[in-house]
């Protein structure tokens, strides 16, 4: 079926499932876990928009570091058997260790990227924007979210900054 066609959850997609953004190629790239993500339409005449995932990545992951140098990005979902291994992919670095080998998972070439050979599904995405936030924007309550965590949310200088928005157009999605 037509993914356009087909039913999500799109307040527990990411928010109790969980994902795993990869970015680079076969020679570099690295994956995290993502929890804040949607999935929306935007840019394009009705009933013509793009369907899009938008994700919120920290500028501190090494992850974020792929981005700008990459063209596409896979988001990749999996069974909850698979929870522990993404927990791994949320809790360790690809800068200190080959953490995708040590969650025991293994990664394969989708399109131009790279992806999951355990995923149950994968979402092949064409970056069309990576856009930070104004903190100036935020109100109070966000402010205080981020003070609550400045090592998680670092700034590099023993202040917090927020993740930036990365939106990529869904080309494909492979079950
Ligand atoms: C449950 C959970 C959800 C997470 N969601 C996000 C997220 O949406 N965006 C993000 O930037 N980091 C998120 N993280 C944190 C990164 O996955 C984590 O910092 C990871 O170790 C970064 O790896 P890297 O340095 O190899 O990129 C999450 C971590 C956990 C445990």
């Amino acid at each position: 079926m037509e993914f356009r066609k087909k039913e999500y959850k799109p307040f527990d997609i990411f928010d109790s499932e969980w994902a795993a953004i990869t970015v680079g190629n076969r020679e570099k790239f690295n994956a995290c876990l993502v929890s804040w993500g949607s999935l929306r339409n935007i840019w394009g005449a009705p009933g013509k928009s793009k369907a899009t995932v938008t994700l919120y990545i920290h500028p501190s992951r090494y992850t974020a570091e792929f981005i700008d140098d990459s063209e596409y990005f896979t988001v990749s979902f999996f069974d909850p058997k698979y929870k522990k291994a993404l927990a791994y992919l949320g809790s360790h670095s690809g800068r200190n260790e080959n953490k995708i080998e040590n969650a025991g998972l293994m990664a394969i070439p989708i399109g131009k990227t790279m992806g999951f050979k355990e995923a149950k599904q994968t979402f092949l995405c064409k970056k069309l924007c990576k856009q930070q936030f104004d903190k100036e924007s935020f109100v109070q309550e966000i402010r205080d979210y981020y003070e609550l965590y400045p090592d998680i949310y670092t700034d590099g200088h023993g202040g917090w900054e927020p993740h930036f928005i990365l939106i990529g157009e869904i080309e494909q999605i492979i079950d």
